[in-house]
């Protein structure tokens, strides 16, 4: 099985789950990245690795026109189905590897990926995708979860990010998100480091789980509560734990 059925099989089985997950909802969030975009009625929006649609169904308020784009078809159907319930008709969403996509259309003038960069292994290649559906002086964002400045922490975060969702791939640093621009000679913007608390079993259950992986999850959380470094990381609060985990937006102009 390569990395990308891995995906695919993932997310179609967990499409439902996802989109009701409360990170997928949180329109304050998407809102928020859509203002740092700047976000406005002049843009034509790409949204690489969509899923099912959360930033672009709100993008299309603000822009003019927004294409999605994911790999999972169950993500893309639940993404349709979205758009078509708020009635919005400026929205449209296609089941494709962003590796696959016509490049060098230089058409968009916001080229934008939420979330999905730690699937991705040829992470380079889809970044330079990215850079050439985008117009010139067009912007290109990405936001994701980054790495802990820690070897320790690393290691033990991406074992349990590898159990609760089989097509994890790797989270990658601040510095090798930045690197993608500058190696690309697009010029940033802005970059901002923040700092998320989230639910760990509403993460747990964003994806499919079974009663072993359920095990192996609940095995791996204990040994982390055991040790103080990780336990850092791992509050518990109100009966819920809360992971935090630092989340990376840069934006480059091309
Ligand atoms: C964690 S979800 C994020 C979805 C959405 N961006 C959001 O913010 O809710 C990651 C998405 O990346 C998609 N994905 C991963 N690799 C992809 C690829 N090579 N091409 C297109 N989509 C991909 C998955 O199918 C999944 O829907």
């Amino acid at each position: 099985m390569n990395e990308n059925s891995k995906i695919i099989e993932q997310f179609n089985k967990g499409a439902r789950n996802f989109d009701d997950w409360s990170v997928t909802q949180d329109e304050k969030s998407i809102k928020a990245l859509a203002d740092f975009c700047e976000l406005s009625k002049s843009d034509i929006v790409l949204d690489i690795a969509c899923g099912t649609g959360a930033f672009s169904l709100l993008a299309a308020r603000y822009a003019d026109n927004v294409k999605g784009i994911d790999i999972s078809s169950g993500m893309v159907n639940i993404a349709k189905e979205n758009a078509k319930k708020r009635e919005l008709d400026n929205v449209h969403f296609y089941c494709q590897n962003v590796e696959d996509i016509d490049v060098d259309n230089q058409l968009f003038s916001l080229v934008i990926s939420r979330s999905a960069f730690h699937h991705m292994k040829r992470y380079k290649n889809v970044f330079s995708q990215m850079v050439s559906c985008c117009k010139p002086d067009g912007r290109i964002c990405i936001q994701d979860i980054i790495s802990y400045d820690n070897k320790k922490l690393d290691d033990y975060f991406e074992e349990m990010e590898q159990l609760i969702d089989k097509s994890h791939y790797r989270t990658y640093t601040k510095r090798e998100f930045f690197n993608l621009y500058k190696e690309n000679n697009i010029k940033v913007l802005g970059l901002f480091e923040s700092e998320s608390n989230m639910d760990f079993y509403d993460y747990v259950e964003h994806t499919i789980q079974n009663d072993i992986s359920r095990k192996n999850i609940d095995k791996l959380l204990m040994k982390g509560l055991a040790d103080e470094e990780i336990a850092s990381c791992l509050m518990e609060k109100d009966g819920h734990i809360l992971w935090k985990r630092k989340v990376c937006t840069i934006i480059g102009s091309k």
